[in-house]
This record gives C-alpha cells, structure tokens and sequence, in this order.
C-alpha cells in the first residue's frame, strides 16, 4: 500500500479547527482509496513564536523537507504586528517558502455555479470564470537585496526594497506557467510592469524567448493596472495568468473575490523536487478564530491539490472536491457565505456534511 508523510501546520487562528477537519476527510479518502497517510503536526507562525521563539524553527523546516508533502492552515495574528519583521509570523512563511524552494505558487480560480450570488459582481461577469495564477514565490520584491531602512543625513529616515529577477528566475516560472497553459485552454497572460520597470523588461523579453517552444498556447502581455481592471470588467478573457511575486500578490486577492469568498480559494507552491506545500489563500481570521464560524472549504480544497499534485492520488482529490460541490449544491453554508434559502453550518457541522457526501 502506497504511504505518505504529510507534514500538518496548523499555524493560527482559525488553522487548528480546519486541519481537523482536513485530517478527518484526508484519512476517510485514504482508507477509501487505499492508501496511508502519516501525520506530523509541526509548528509555524505565532504558534511556532510560542513554544520555540521564533516563527519557522529549523525542527519545523527539516520535518517538511522530510515530508512528501506540507499542508499548511494559516498564520498571524494581531499580537505579533508590533514584533520585529524578521520576527513575525509572516517571515516564518516566507522563509518555509524559501527554505523548500517552491518558486511556483498556483492559485486557481473557479465560479462555483452553487455560489455565483455570493459575488459582489454580477452574475453574468463571473459566470464561468476559470482561472490560474502562476505566481512567482521566491524572487522579487519580497527577496531582492539591498533593503532596509537608513538614517540620511538630513534627518531623514529612508526605506527601501529592490525588484530583481535573473534570467534564470523567470524562465523556470514561466516554464511552469506555459506547461500549464498548454494543459488548459492554451491562453497565457503574462503581467509586468515593462512600461516603467526595467526587472519588467526582462522578465517580458525572457517569457518572449520562451513562447517559440510553445507555438501551440496563446501569449499575451498586459500591464499590471490594466490586468486589475481587466480582472473585473472581463475575468472570462483569462486562462493562465503568469506574474512576479508582488503582482501575483496582489492580482489573486482579487481573482479571488470574483468567487465572493476568500474562504473557498486553495493554493500549491511548488519547487522543481521535494515536497509542495498546500494551503488555502486566506489567512487565519483570527476575529473569529476559536468561534467554530470559519469556513473549512478552502482547506478541504488545498488538501485535494495536495491529494492530485502532491502525491498523485487523483481519484481521491476528486472524491472531496466532489463532497465540497455537494455540500454547496445541497445549501449548506459557513456564515462568510451565507444567503437566502441555506443552511448555515458550524465549522464542524460542515466538517461532518463533508463527511457524509464522502460516503
Ligand atoms: C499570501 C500572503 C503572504 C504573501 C504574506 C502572509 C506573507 O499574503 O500568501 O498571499 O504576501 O505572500
Ligand atoms: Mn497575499
């Protein structure tokens, strides 16, 4: 029997209560399905800050690299934002990031039609929205040197960051985002800023370079304020969105809300070997963290990515997006999605509907 080591990061928040209800369906579809799953609950985040001072202790690090995958719930909380940067929850994920090398971050974006009124947008602008952010994760912006902040002369203080990319940074995303296009509906659209940035130029000249191998998808550019707008006005133009880190950033918040919640939204980080690391695009919503109110579909989604790209176990992913679509179609609803006519659900009660569809 096939056997997997899943390292578990519940994190913060609201990250405790989805895990378990992860960790329930992921062991149901693994005994359905015929397979074994070990677990080992690592901390990371203000959890990690907690019982080891620091947000990403190298014990958590090396158990991930261990892992044949890493599913991870959220992190931060409010109590931590007047701590140091380097000190943070936020730079424990970033350094796990970092630290496995998953420069690929994957962010789909689908309209669940059970779900198409819980979009500020209008029904017929998001109807049939099925998109994917490729987003670089461990380049740019949020790594480059020189930054910091310096005292000038004139009493001054000055702070700054730097936008870099190498050659070699952008031709593996873009591989990555090519190789999905052509497995999708072969459109790509790559985001820059090559008006005004010269990184932007490069990165334009380099995704260039790359489209002669693949003549079978569709490129694109667009400037990244015209890819905001865009995102909104006509989100059906988009298949394959390809982008830098701080573009990619910002660009999923906003694909995201096209679904109306944030709450539903997985991701995949990848590198080019070891372990990915899955986890829902939402943070750990610590107002109502503790409450059982949190919405554990984005969680039970990650864990699905998880299940297809991380261990190749495909009919068992589809078994819980299926169960999550059921769930929805049958008018069950956490409170962030809550409308007319559903069903609004505890966390847990959710956990349980889960359950019962996978039966
Ligand atoms: C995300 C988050 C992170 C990011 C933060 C928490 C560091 O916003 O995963 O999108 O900016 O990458
Ligand atoms: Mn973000």
């Amino acid at each position: 029997m096939a056997s997997y080591r899943i390292t578990l990061l519940a994190g913060d928040g609201i990250g405790p209560e989805i895990t378990a209800i992860a960790v329930k369906l992921l062991e149901r579809v693994a005994q359905q399905f015929n397979f074994q799953l070990d677990f080992d609950h690592q901390p990371v985040g203000g959890d990690a800050i907690e019982k080891f001072g620091e947000p990403l202790p190298a014990s958590t690090l090396a158990a991930c690299k261990a892992s044949d995958a890493v599913l991870l719930a959220a992190i931060g909380a409010p109590k931590y934002d007047n701590l140091p940067r380097q000190q943070r929850p936020e730079s424990g994920l970033l350094a796990l990031r970092a630290g496995l090398d998953l420069f690929a971050n994957l962010r789909p974006v689908a309209i669940v039609p059970a779900l198409i009124d819980a979009s500020s947008l209008r029904p017929e602008v998001i109807s049939g929205v099925d998109l994917l952010v490729v987003r670089e994760l461990t380049g740019g912006i949020y790594f480059g040197q020189p930054k910091g902040r310096v005292q000038l002369e004139n009493g001054e203080e000055r702070g700054f960051n730097t936008m870099t990319y190498s050659s070699s940074e952008v031709d593996r995303i873009a591989k990555v985002a090519f190789d999905l296009a052509r497995q999708r509906r072969g459109v790509l659209c790559s985001v820059d800023k090559a008006n005004v940035l010269d990184v932007s130029q490069l990165w334009r000249d380099r995704v260039n370079e790359m489209a002669g191998a693949y003549p079978d998808v569709n490129l694109s550019h667009m400037y990244v304020d015209n890819a905001a707008m865009q995102l909104v006005r006509q989100p059906r133009q988009f298949d394959v969105l390809l982008t830098s880190n701080l573009f990619g950033d910002i660009l999923s918040d906003e694909a995201a809300m096209l679904t109306g919640s944030i709450g539903m939204l997985p991701s995949a980080s990848l590198g080019s070997s070891g372990p990915g690391l899955f986890e829902p695009v939402h943070g750990s919503a610590p107002d109502i963290a503790g409450q059982d109110l949190a919405n554990p579909l984005a969680m039970v989604l990650s864990a699905a990515m998880m299940l297809r790209i991380g261990l190749k176990q495909d009919a068992a992913a589809l078994a819980l997006e299926n169960a999550v679509s059921a769930v929805l179609e049958q008018g069950f609803r956490t409170g962030d999605l809550m409308a007319d006519g559903c069903t609004k659900l505890a966390c847990s009660a959710m956990g349980e509907e889960l359950l019962r569809a996978l039966a």
